[in-house]
């Protein structure tokens, strides 16, 4: 499914979300999940940081998968709820509603896809679980990888921690033998790694 095939209603509270302070991701992000779902027809879908439910509700429309997402802020859970059944995907939407980092290591099963889209500062701390929630053959999708850019020297200060914290991850994500992993300069980012 292309990103104009989603309902007009679903575009139209992308584009309002993308103003608020955690918007939803970007375009040629959605797009890319949106084709790994045509070409990959996941079963089980995670997403860290559901937000509003916006890419779950896109998702959830261009095939047959089964969504978990994990959301902190209960004003954006209620939300996502509430557009879950706006669409009528909440069959097939669960919603975490609490802390990534005490509800990921309470999952079981395996998942065909995880977007892994919650505090950027913390997904080290995510991986392990991301690992050995991802079924063999299956894609971790980790947005906004590039946030601060690729120079460390150009980072303020303040920032940077954050910046060598998404450095280290795309540096374990590259080297650990267990993914094959490749980055988009989509949106702030993405790095795409195959559990092999
Ligand atoms: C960039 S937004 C997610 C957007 C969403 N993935 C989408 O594409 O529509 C990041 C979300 O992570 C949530 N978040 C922040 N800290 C979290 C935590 N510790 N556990 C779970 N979610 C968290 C924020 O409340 C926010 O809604």
């Amino acid at each position: 499914m292309e990103l104009t095939e989603l309902s007009p209603a679903l575009l139209s509270l992308r584009e309002e979300a993308k103003k608020g302070r955690d918007p939803t991701c970007a375009d040629e992000t959605l797009a890319y999940l949106l084709a790994l779902c045509g070409t990959r027809s996941p079963a089980r879908i995670l997403e860290i940081g559901a937000g509003e439910g916006l890419t779950a509700c896109a998702l959830l429309s261009a095939c047959d998968a089964r969504y978990t997402g994990i959301e902190l802020d209960a004003v954006r859970a209620e939300c996502a709820r509430h557009n879950f059944q706006r669409f009528g995907l909440e069959a097939r939407a669960t919603l975490h509603e609490g802390d990534a980092g005490e509800i990921l290591p309470l999952l079981e099963g395996e998942y065909d896809l995880i977007f892994s889209d919650g505090p950027k500062v913390q997904y080290l701390r995510y991986l392990p679980d991301c690992k050995r929630l991802l079924k063999r053959g299956g894609v971790l999708v980790s947005d906004d990888v590039f946030f601060l850019g690729k120079d460390l020297s150009a980072v303020p200060k303040k920032r940077r921690m954050l910046a060598l914290h998404l450095a280290e991850y795309r540096e374990q994500l590259q080297n650990d033998p267990g993914f094959e992993t490749k980055f988009y300069e989509y949106g702030e980012g993405v790095a795409v790694s195959i559990k092999r």
